[in-house]
């Protein structure tokens, strides 16, 4: 079925009059969009323009296509787009009031005091546990020779992710935090979004109450400390007022911050991991890079992280290339302007990163792994502030891109001078985009230790 603006014919704007089709009865899009986004979000382009109206997952939406829309909607001068509404389907029952989960005033006043926990003080104190706990990570990778390269980049983030986040030791306690964290991020992509027994959505409200119960008891020695964890930072954060974040707040805003780094960094490392071994010319590059630095023992002092230039180019063309979080929902709150269409008032209106990082009119051959487009001379400067978008922008734009930066880079300086990259024979992989950019096969690699 195919309608085109107009057509609803009443007074009120509604959402067939944007140029769109409602798919197969009841399922639309959703198989086409699980299947291949890009490929799909392509032919909606062509046959309707860079709007369109679509139907997955029970629901309308309207897709906006470009660097022009993506601003309009990222920066929202209008107040106009409701972040929390739009995300709330996908993430709201588990991760409730995390921060990409406020909208507008209160959301610009508890980003202020998180802020607190970003400055480069305490980045300072997360980049030495990094470098504290990375090598031997790395050593056990290198011991193992042969292995699937995203299962292992995961654990690792997970574990980082309850020693810096959380400032825990590896042991029981840990093992308790990782399963219960895992088991809400599982629950959250699961197709059964009631907690019935048995299945992931129970498991996750359980792995949630599990997180309340036992970071609030953590909370009251965490605020009077000194500790340099993300956690600690939480509980001791201040804006210039004297505002701290309530009991609560630290809770729902440590779960919401743990979800949003863990996979994404998996994620983009593991595309990192695969451009360098299809592209052993810039393995050799960030390799002569780092080792120009001179560092002691590997470890990467904060003052040196800019100094890795090219490896910051080689990750932002990763990024690029596989955007971790493929698409950014929103609600509009009231019936809202774009390119003489209007998108009504609580339609759902979605950002496709993945399909403006492949536009052949930016990036000319999108699907080759060429980081110097990030140079000055690549055109980084004439390129549109909005045609690369892996963080978002605007009020919500990622708190912790940073530390993403920051993470890869450390373990690039403890990986790349010591193994070369080495994939199999001959070998490509497929890389399924939702929910989110992943290997299908989990990425096979061996590392061959230099001499
Ligand atoms: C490569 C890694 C990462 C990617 C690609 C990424 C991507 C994103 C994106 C696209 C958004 C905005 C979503 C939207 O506007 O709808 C976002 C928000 C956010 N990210 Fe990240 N992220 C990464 C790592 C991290 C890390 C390491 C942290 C924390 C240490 C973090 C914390 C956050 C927070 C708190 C928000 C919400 C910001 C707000 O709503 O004001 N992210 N991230």
């Amino acid at each position: 079925m195919t309608t085109h603006a107009g057509e609803s014919g009443n007074g009120a704007p509604h959402i067939t009059d944007i140029p769109g089709e409602r798919g197969l009865p009841i399922i639309g899009h959703t198989f086409d969009i699980i299947r291949d986004p890009v490929a799909f979000g392509n032919r909606m382009r062509s046959k309707y323009g860079p709007v369109y109206r679509s139907h997955s997952f029970f629901r309308d939406s309207i897709t906006l296509i470009g660097p022009e829309a993506n601003e309009f909607i990222l920066m929202d001068r209008g107040k106009n787009f409701s972040s929390e509404k739009g995300w709330w389907p996908y993430i709201g029952k588990l991760f409730p009031r995390g921060l990409m989960l406020l909208d507008f005033d209160e959301h610009k006043a508890h980003r202020h005091i998180m802020t607190a926990a970003f400055k480069s003080g305490p980045m300072k104190g997360y980049l030495e546990r990094l470098n504290d706990d990375i090598p031997s990570r790395i050593k056990a990778w290198g011991d193992k020779k042969s292995f699937q390269f995203y299962p292992a980049i995961k654990q690792l983030s997970l574990d980082m992710a309850t020693t810096v986040f959380l400032g825990l030791d590896p042991g029981p306690e840990s093992q308790k935090v990782n399963k219960a964290l895992t088991d809400m991020v599982a629950a959250s992509m699961g197709v059964v979004r009631v907690p019935v027994p048995g299945t992931k959505m129970a498991r996750g409200i359980k792995g949630r109450q599990f997180m309340i119960e036992f970071l609030g008891s953590l909370i009251p020695e965490r605020r009077g400390g000194d500790a340099t964890d993300i956690f600690s930072q939480l509980c001791r954060a201040e804006d210039e007022n004297g505002n701290r974040f309530t009991d609560q707040e630290i809770i729902d805003h440590m779960i919401f911050l743990w979800m949003a780094a863990h996979d994404t960094i998996t994620s983009s490392v593991t595309t990192l991991v695969y451009e360098l071994g299809r592209h052993t010319e810039w393995q050799e590059k960030l390799r002569t890079e780092i080792k120009s630095l001179g560092l002691n023992d590997d470890r990467v002092p904060f003052d040196k992280l800019n100094d890795l230039t090219l490896t910051e180019y080689a990750f932002k063309e990763a990024l690029r290339m596989n955007p971790p979080v493929p698409a950014m929902p929103r609600q509009t709150v009231r019936d809202v302007e774009f390119s003489g269409h209007i998108l009504p008032k609580g339609s759902i209106v979605g950002i496709s990163t993945v399909a403006t990082h492949r536009d052949e009119e930016t990036w000319p051959n999108p699907q080759s792994f060429d980081p110097m487009r990030f140079s000055p001379e690549g055109g980084a400067k004439e390129r549109h502030r909005y045609a690369w978008i892996p963080f978002g922008g605007g009020a919500h734009m990622c708190l912790g891109l940073h530390f993403a930066y920051m993470q890869a880079k450390v373990i690039m300086a403890h990986l790349l001078p010591h193994y070369e990259i080495v994939l199999p024979e001959g070998y490509s992989t497929q890389f399924q985009i939702m929910p989110l950019i992943k290997p299908v096969d989990g990425l096979p690699v061996t590392l061959k230790a230099i001499s």
